[in-house]
């Protein structure tokens, strides 16, 4: 049963009898409870595009067709609100659905459109920083979203495995590296040797060098054996490490396609943009100017034949309609790189390639220690492992104060899930958009909104729910609910607002909508847990209690699924 459904598709019904085509209907939770459960603020606007009396149009809403059973009381109030109160047993029966569907009541698309998501999209080579866990972090979780939503989503890794620093890498490689240090290679050896070489080029005792590393390009770009089994190594090396951080990270990608994926197809790209008149041609480089849309110039062929950034973003797209014809294609990234989105977004579209599919860049700010920004270019490079490992360490010692007696390995484990979901919940509990200043403090606490804070009201739902089951020796999900108390119906029509929630978050690319909902549904949860005992109360009200228990538990944890927070059995 979808209270909310049922409830919309009445007040929808209504509007339209009253005015027809006015779309009226939408409702959101009251601010008061005083007032009632739900409220439809549409009147008000209705009324003055018709010239009508909004309090008038309200009335009529309301009594143009009986009220659904599950409706107890609908009244206008104010200038023209209509306040709805659900009756206890609806929202008892609400609830007791919506756990019991399988997909938690979550809307699914019945189309199953394609969605493609490019994120994490680290560069070989280098180690992946601070910057691109906000991309993986945010990218997971909106891949998630979508899945649960039902579409069908492909998760792209755009690895930057293709471009000029190979011709410097590789010279680096050659001469800097022992065999030891070749056979044993890490990404860490090849940033080392890319930064050492990097600075030869600028050496003017050394004028030979650039023009080295150049040849070595030229070289692997024409397909030269030797350094296309470099070059190969360098990804393998990257691709491994940076899977042990996904593994870590419980992020998994559907398709690996590289920068170099794309190259066969870029003179063709350059081709299509002349050929329509799009790019012409300045100072020996072809461009596609758009400055009088506010937009700049985009270089998409270099002086010196070479293809760029914005080149193999276009043919990208290209490619990706083709195989996968998609509604969406999503792509995470800090907010630095805006201009380049909206350029060769603009340049898709004037091309034609986009099909059916909605390019959509979803950036975020960069994230801010107290003491510094975490950014390449700013030379302050804190590495994403590094951080994962402070964070579990930290959560370590916590474990350990907590628990001193429970055996290494469950320690551990538990240190490592509460580590990640710190960082995680940090990055995702702000709106992608603003800069966070990330602490240790907050992101670590359990009393504060957190995501060890989450994961420690989960622990202790199970706790609850296996104590019942073993003093009752029942499943608490065989009880009915009967809803006895405004906390319990505040709480229980919190619940229902779950589907809607994940919907927002998808629509929107947000899963900080989520974990706001989640963090408000654990404070609900904690003062209806204050206020009515559970195990303690009589068997009838301990029975419905330990149901609502059961169901919050279920959405808290379907909810930090989604958002890729674990959720350990006990903390
Ligand atoms: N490799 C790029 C970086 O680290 C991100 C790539 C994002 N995706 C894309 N299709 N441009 O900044």
């Amino acid at each position: 049963m979808d209270c909310e459904g049922i409830v919309k598709a009445w007040l929808a019904e209504a509007f339209e009898k009253v005015v027809p085509g006015c779309g009226g209907g939408r409702i959101v939770p009251s601010k008061d409870p005083r007032f009632g459960d739900w409220q439809c603020n549409d009147a008000m606007g209705i009324a003055k595009r018709a010239g009508k009396n909004p309090r008038e149009l309200a009335q009529a809403v309301i009594a143009a067709q009986p009220l659904p059973g599950l409706l107890e009381k609908a009244e206008v109030a104010g200038p023209g609100f209509i306040n709805l109160k659900l009756s206890d047993a609806a929202v008892a029966k609400g609830v007791e659905a919506l756990v019991s569907d399988e997909t938690l009541g979550i809307p699914q698309r019945e189309a199953h459109e394609t969605v493609v998501i490019d994120y994490s999209s680290p560069n070989v080579a280098k180690p992946m920083h601070i910057g691109h866990i906000r991309s993986t972090v945010i990218g997971n979780a909106i891949d998630r979203i979508l899945r649960a939503l039902g579409y069908r989503v492909i998760a792209d890794n755009h690895l930057g495995d293709w471009g000029t620093q190979f011709g410097i890498l590789i010279m680096g490689y050659r001469h800097f590296l022992t065999d030891e240090e070749r056979a044993d290679l890490t990404v860490e050896l090849l940033e080392k040797v890319y930064v050492r070489s990097y600075n030869e080029t600028k050496n003017p005792e050394n004028p030979t060098w650039i023009d080295r590393c150049r040849e070595e390009l030229v070289k692997l770009q024409s397909g030269d054996e030797a350094n296309l089994a470099v070059w190969k190594r360098f990804i393998e090396i990257s691709l491994k490490e940076f899977g042990r951080i996904y593994d870590r990270l419980g992020v998994k990608f559907d398709i690996y396609r590289g920068e170099s994926y794309y190259q066969p197809m870029l003179a063709e790209t350059v081709d299509m943009l002349r050929e329509k008149g799009l790019a012409t041609q300045s100072e020996g480089a072809w461009i596609v100017d758009m400055k009088d849309e506010g937009l700049d110039v985009a270089i998409v062929r270099k002086r010196d034949g070479g293809f760029n950034y914005t080149t193999t973003d276009i043919a990208t797209v290209r490619s990706r309609v083709a195989d996968f014809d998609p509604a969406r294609i999503i792509y995470v990234t800090d907010e630095r790189q805006q201009l380049h989105f909206r350029q060769f977004f603009r340049i898709c579209e004037k091309l034609g390639l986009c099909g059916t599919a909605k390019l959509q860049h979803v950036w975020f700010g960069l994230m801010r220690l107290p003491d510094a920004t975490f950014s390449t270019r700013q030379g302050n490079v804190i590495k994403l492992e590094t951080l994962l490992n402070e964070s579990a360490a930290r959560a370590r010692t916590i474990v350990d104060g907590n628990h001193p007696d429970w055996d290494e390995t469950e320690r551990a484990a538990l240190a490592e899930a509460i580590g990640i979901g710190a960082i995680k919940y940090a990055d995702l509990s702000h709106d992608p958009a603003t800069m966070i200043v990330f602490t240790w403090e907050r992101a670590l606490a359990l009393d504060g909104n957190s995501g060890p804070y989450l994961q420690y009201a989960n622990a202790r739902l199970n706790s609850l729910l296996a104590k019942y089951r073993a003093e009752v020796g029942r499943a608490p999900e065989e009880n009915a609910l009967a809803i006895a108390s405004p906390v319990e119906k505040a709480l229980a029509l919190w619940l229902l607002q779950y589907p809607n929630t994940v919907q927002r978050a998808g629509d929107l690319c947000k899963p900080s909508v989520l974990a706001d909902y989640l963090y408000q549904l654990s404070q609900l949860y904690s003062s209806f847990y204050q206020s009515s005992p559970v195990m303690k109360a009589d068997p009838a009200v301990r029975d419905s209690r330990i149901r609502l228990c059961a169901a919050v538990s279920k959405v808290l944890r379907g909810g930090l699924d989604l958002l890729g927070i674990p959720t350990p059995e006990r903390i």
